[in-house]
Order: C-alpha cells, then sequence, then structure tokens
C-alpha cells in the first residue's frame, strides 16, 4: 500500500506534509504536491499534518472520481521532489473543499522544488 496526495491539495497546499517525510516522497507542482507511491514507506505520520485532510491511504481511494494512484505516480516521476515547507498560498483556506477542484483547477506546471 501506499498514502496518496488528494485533489483538495490543489490551490491548498500548505507543504506541512514534506517536513515530516522520513523518506522524502513529496513533489511539487505548481498547485499541489504529490507522493510516489513507490518511495512511500506507507508510515502514515504525514496524514495529521495535512491541515485540508489531503493525504490519505490507497485503500480510501476509490472513493475519490479521480484516479488517485494515477495522479500521484505520474506526476512525482515529473515534478521536483520537495522537503521544505514554504509558504502556503495566501488564500489556501478559501479552497478547502472546493468541488471539482482537480477538473478546474489542477495544474501540470512544475513547482520550484528545494
Ligand atoms: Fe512519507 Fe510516511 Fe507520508 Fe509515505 S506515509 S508520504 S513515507 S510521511
Ligand atoms: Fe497538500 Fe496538505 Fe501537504 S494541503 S501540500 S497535502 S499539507
Amino acid at each position: 500500500m501506499t498514502y496518496l496526495v488528494t485533489e483538495n491539495c490543489i490551490k491548498c497546499k500548505h507543504m506541512d506534509c514534506v517536513e515530516v517525510c522520513p523518506v522524502d516522497c513529496f513533489y511539487e507542482g505548481e498547485n499541489m504536491l504529490v507522493i510516489n507511491p513507490d518511495e512511500c514507506i506507507d508510515c502514515g505520520v504525514c496524514v495529521p499534518e495535512c491541515p485540508v485532510d489531503a493525504i490519505i491511504p490507497d485503500a480510501e481511494a476509490s472513493n475519490h472520481s479521480v484516479n488517485l494512484l494515477e495522479l500521484n505516480s505520474k506526476y512525482s516521476l515529473i515534478w521536483p521532489v520537495i522537503t521544505e515547507k514554504k509558504e502556503a498560498p495566501a488564500d489556501a483556506a478559501d479552497w478547502d473543499g472546493v468541488e471539482n477542484k482537480f477538473e478546474e483547477h489542477f495544474s501540470e506546471e512544475p513547482g520550484e522544488g528545494d
């Protein structure tokens, strides 16, 4: 199994999660992060760090309309690694729970990484 970042990370991007990951397996897109499923050791310590509950075990991924395993797998190979928290977007709180985030707001562009 692995943990996965969900679409609720989009435009929230708090980045508290990256500070606790023992294997540095978070990767940064322009407006969300993903986990590399092959590197994640399933420790679960990142889950309570996310203020918007955007990290889930893969067993819960079927509840989401987006294929989260595919999303995390694909973009973790394209985007740069991130291990240090940066400043979250000023309007991050406004985006928690917004519907259709993936369809309307997902960006394929990479973030800057570390
Ligand atoms: Fe990193 Fe553990 Fe979270 Fe996997 S579950 S992304 S290894 S902190
Ligand atoms: Fe995203 Fe939560 Fe991390 S909003 S960047 S998964 S702390």
